[in-house]
Formats: C-alpha cells, sequence, structure tokens
C-alpha cells in the first residue's frame, strides 16, 4: 500500500510536480504500475504529407516493456502527421487491413464531401480508395481519424488519429519557434489493463457520461517528459480523447500565449495561466521557458473542475487533476522564434447578415432534434453561400462538444456570454454546457454536398448524437448583383466544363474568372454577337469562382473531377 507521503516522494524523486489532488493520489492508489513506469520521452510521430494511408491491427512498443495491441495507421501511433502546404493538393489512398468497414474524416479540412469522410462511404474490409483534393484554407491544426457510424469511438481509441497542419506563407513569415521547438501534443486518455493492453468496453452509464481512460498518453506516450532548452516553444495540441475535457496549465501558474485554435490563428495572441480544451478542439500555444534555470522541471497539467455530467465506470472523473506532459530544462539551445504582437486579421461575419436560423437541440439518449442518427435520412438542407445563425441548445444534463464537417463557424455567444478566449475566431467544435445554448454564425461556401454535425463526445456520436445535412448548390447566378440575372451557368458545379448564357454581346466583351482569393486565372475577349461560350474548367483547381462578362457576373463552383472519391 503506497501512503501518500510516499507517493509524494516518489513523485518527487520522479520529478512528478509535487501538488496532487486527492483524485489524482486515489487514481495512483489504484495503478500501482504507473508509479513504477519511468518518465518517458515524448514520442513524436513522423511527418508526412499524404500518398498510402493503410489502416490496420498491430502491436506497437506503448510502455517500454511490452507490446500493446492497437489499431494502427501506417504502423504508427499515434498516427502520422499529415503536414502540407496551402494550395497544395492533399493525394491520399486509404487501405483498409481493419476486420471491419471504416473510412477517414479530415477532422476540420475543408474537402469535397465525397472526400470529407462521411460515415456512409465506409469502405469494406480488403478494399481501398484514393482521395485529392486542393487545400484552399489558411493555416490551422487539424486532425484525421475513422468515421465509420457506430465504430469511431472504439476505432480511434484503439490508436488511430494523427495531426493534419496545413500551413501557409503567412504563417511561416511569422517567425514563430520551428523545427524541434514546434512540438504537436496529441492529449488522450485510456484505460490501461495489467498487461498493458487497452480496455475498451464502455457500460450504458460510460456511453451517457462518455468512456474516459485512466491513464494520460500525450502522442501516445505514457508518462511523459520533454527535454526543453530555456528558449520560445510553439505546441499545437489537440485533445484526441473520446469524452475527456481538460483545463490545461502549467503547474506553477504562469502564463503561456494562446495564438490558435481549430480555425487557424486568433485575432489576436492572448496570454493565460489555464485554457480549456474540449474533445476534438485544437490549441496553437507559445511558452517561453527563457524563465527557468537548467536542471529545472515543470508541468502541463489539466486543472481540476467541476462537471455536473452524471459519473460513469472510470476511476478518475471527469474535471480531475491530471499532470500531461513534464518539461525538463535539460537542453541548451534557443529557437529563434518571437511572440507575435499581432496575428492576421479575421473578418468576422455579423449576426445582422444571417438569412435565417436553425436550431440543433441535443437531447439526452444521443438525440439531434428529436431523431437518433440514419445514415441515409437527410436532416436538413442548408443553402450553399448563405450565412445562417445556429443555435445549439442542450435539453439534458449533459455537456456535449458539438462539431460541424464541411465549414467552420464563428461562435456569437454561449448563454448570452462572449465565447472563451481560445473559442474567438475559427471554430468547428464548440462546447455545449447542460441546459446550455451556444449561437454560432455558419456559412458554407466551400463545397456542396452531404456533410453531418454530431457530438464529438464520440459515445454519443456513435449512440446516435449526429445528423445529416445536405448543402445545396444554388443557382450559379449570384442575385444580389445587377443584371446578373442574365449570365447563367450549366452545369453549376462544373466539373471539366460548363456553358455560359448570356443576351447577345452588342459589342465585344472581356470575359475573366477570377478565383477565390481573386487572382484572374482566365481572361478572354468575347466577339459581338455571341451568345454563349464554353468554359473549359479542367485547368482550375476546386472552388468558389466569380465570372465577369462585362456588367454580369455570376459565382461558379469547380468540382473538379479528381476532387471527388474515386474508389
Ligand atoms: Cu472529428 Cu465528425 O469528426
Ligand atoms: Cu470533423
Ligand atoms: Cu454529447
Amino acid at each position: 500500500m503506497i501512503t501518500r507521503r510516499t507517493f509524494l516522494h516518489r513523485a518527487a524523486q520522479a520529478g512528478i510536480a509535487a501538488a496532487v489532488s486527492p483524485e489524482l493520489f486515489a487514481w495512483v492508489q489504484s495503478h500501482p504500475r504507473a508509479l513504477s513506469l519511468d518518465p518517458q520521452p515524448l514520442r513524436i510521430p513522423p511527418v508526412i504529407t499524404g500518398g498510402d494511408l493503410t489502416l490496420a491491427p498491430g502491436t506497437f512498443r506503448v510502455y517500454p516493456d511490452v507490446e500493446t495491441n492497437l489499431l494502427l495507421i501506417n504502423g504508427s501511433f499515434p498516427s502520422p502527421t499529415i503536414k502540407i502546404r496551402r494550395g497544395d493538393t492533399f493525394a491520399a489512398t486509404v487501405h483498409n487491413q481493419l476486420a471491419e468497414e471504416t473510412v477517414l474524416h479530415w477532422h476540420g479540412v475543408d474537402a469535397p464531401a465525397a472526400a470529407s469522410g462521411h460515415p456512409i462511404d465506409v469502405i469494406a474490409t480488403g478494399s481501398s480508395y484514393s482521395v485529392s483534393f486542393p487545400i484552399v484554407q489558411r493555416a490551422s491544426i487539424n486532425f484525421y481519424h475513422p468515421h465509420p457510424h457506430m465504430a469511431t469511438a472504439r476505432q480511434v481509441y484503439m490508436g488511430m488519429a494523427g495531426f493534419f497542419l496545413i500551413e501557409d506563407a503567412e504563417e511561416l513569415a511569422m517567425g514563430l519557434p520551428s523545427g524541434e521547438y514546434d512540438v504537436p501534443l496529441m492529449v488522450q486518455d485510456k484505460r490501461v489493463d495489467a498487461n498493458r493492453q487497452l480496455i475498451y468496453n464502455p457500460t450504458g452509464a460510460d456511453i451517457m457520461s462518455a468512456w474516459l481512460g485512466d491513464t494520460i498518453l500525450i502522442n501516445g506516450t505514457p508518462n511523459p517528459f520533454l527535454a526543453i532548452a530555456p528558449t520560445l516553444y510553439r505546441f499545437r495540441i489537440v485533445n484526441a480523447s473520446n469524452g475527456r475535457f481538460y483545463k490545461l496549465a502549467l503547474s506553477d501558474g504562469s502564463v503561456f500565449i494562446v495564438i490558435g485554435n481549430d480555425g487557424g490563428f486568433l485575432d489576436a495572441p492572448t496570454s493565460v495561466t489555464s485554457v480549456n480544451l474540449a474533445p476534438a478542439e485544437r490549441l496553437d500555444v507559445l511558452i517561453d521557458f527563457s524563465r527557468y534555470a537548467q536542471g529545472q522541471s515543470v508541468t502541463l497539467k489539466s486543472l481540476s473542475f467541476t462537471f455536473s455530467d452524471a459519473p460513469g465506470s472510470g476511476a478518475v472523473p471527469q474535471g480531475a487533476e491530471l499532470n500531461l506532459l513534464e518539461f525538463q530544462i535539460s537542453k541548451t539551445g534557443t529557437s529563434g522564434g518571437t511572440i507575435p504582437t499581432t496575428l492576421p486579421a479575421i473578418i468576422p461575419h455579423t449576426v445582422a447578415d444571417a438569412k435565417r436560423t436553425r436550431v440543433w437541440t441535443f437531447a439526452a439518449l444521443h438525440h439531434i432534434n428529436d431523431l437518433q442518427y440514419d445514415l441515409t435520412r437527410i436532416d436538413a438542407h442548408v443553402p450553399f453561400g448563405d450565412l445562417e445563425q445556429w443555435t445549439f441548445q442542450s435539453e439534458g444534463a449533459n455537456t456535449h462538444p458539438v462539431h460541424v464537417h464541411g465549414g467552420q463557424f464563428q461562435v456569437v455567444d454561449r448563454d448570452g456570454n462572449p465565447p472563451d478566449v481560445h473559442e474567438r475566431g475559427w471554430k468547428d467544435v464548440i462546447r455545449l454546457d447542460p441546459f446550455g445554448k451556444v449561437n454560432v454564425l455558419m456559412k458554407f461556401d466551400k463545397y456542396p454536398g452531404l456533410f453531418v454535425i454530431h457530438c464529438h463526445k464520440l459515445e454519443h456520436a456513435d449512440a446516435g448524437m449526429m445528423a445529416n445535412f445536405q448543402v445545396d448548390p444554388q443557382s450559379g447566378v449570384d442575385e444580389s448583383a445587377a443584371d446578373a440575372s442574365s449570365l447563367d451557368i450549366i452545369p453549376n458545379p462544373a466539373a471539366d466544363a460548363t456553358n455560359l448564357h448570356f443576351p447577345t454581346l452588342r459589342s465585344d466583351e472581356s470575359l475573366t474568372v477570377v478565383n477565390a482569393r481573386g487572382a484572374t486565372v482566365v481572361k478572354e475577349t468575347l466577339s459581338a454577337g455571341t451568345d454563349r461560350y464554353l468554359l473549359l474548367t479542367n485547368g482550375l483547381a476546386s472552388g468558389t469562382y466569380t465570372i465577369e462578362l462585362g456588367r454580369l457576373t455570376a459565382r461558379l463552383l469547380v468540382m473538379r473531377a479528381d476532387a471527388a472519391l474515386c474508389r
């Protein structure tokens, strides 16, 4: 039997911060092997740009002494980090060598509906599919994970989740810490048995509360430490836990700087002493270690917080204090990185511009708007390009991290209060409190098609707390522009080519096609007497374009065939 004093003593020897909550102490008592594990160097997943992604059962040395049975992507735990530049094309082939169906979802990444990993697109065991689409969004921290309905929670839990980092020129010019000073941190909690194998057998109560682990893994590393130089570091953090929330802080209470979240940079860097992290949320954080001396250590922890959800069977309740990662100041070197004073501008949506309000009610026993998820039922039609106010409201005593595929939103308020520090800017996941209400502004202007909204407590999603919505292309004509109704585009969206129809030109007119970044990609002169034009779109990247012909304008959506899912 370990007494609290012995534990504190050993913890001090092991360099674990000495502040130990009763919950953590209780947990250590019930998990004596955790103490016998020396601190492990933080694992850093390999970096790829795409290519073959093979999902298969395998073993991995999570602990130094034994192989743990997992489900792996390319044999890596966590899954490889995908890192890609805006403007590049992401191309990958997903091979399903699991004994069950699966599909990969690129969480937070703007992808054509057919390539985005909708659960309806699962493939059978032994088969493969390819995706290829342009990266059109700004620098941001995203991740990818399986999304088969009713099996997402287990497949993610058993080891399949990786970062999907998007970089852009603006970010690279900011002088942020890079290389070894830019560290991805994937936070997960698992239940580990005495043989170092993962346990996953949620009870009804666990499905209500979400499956909570008793062991924290950072990048798949138990009891992790990172050797640090006394300089500025950047950490890109994702909460890839099935259902655990965290309240990140440093063990000495010192400040760190939040510069980004789900959708990229915030509007301004913000100093905090703690920040919340719901399942599937991401954070971009700078920590200045120059205030520490060689030999010191400081621990990234999760502070205790109160949580009203009913507890499940987990030994470590939601809101328990946890040690996540020990930083040991034991290296020399400087990152040369600087704390930016400003961040790229965010153009705010305004409530007054919303064309309509749509309410999504999350209720106990895993319903959205009173319905359990049905793969093939379309629960809502959302017009492409319209700004809408979406209201997420909870009719139960559970907390739900609400996630939307296919686009990102801006938070207006939570229960009448402004969003938290890290909830400003662009988001795709937002915490919805018990009996609470969150208003967001949402616009789908990247791709039409079928997407889902769901709770990112993965047990809730699997139990049916998910809904389908279809983003419907509108006619290509921008009704708000003068005379625009007479420039017609058929078909729209277009793949390789489309027909433009317009009133007979009385004089020569120039035709321009402008991409979403304002660059002219096609310029032609059409002669007097013409009333139609075949526009070839096979040289254009998927995305939205503005077509201008004299005083006529219209909006064209290009969805290249290579951006669709090919099996
Ligand atoms: Cu990471 Cu549909 O979710
Ligand atoms: Cu997603
Ligand atoms: Cu939920």
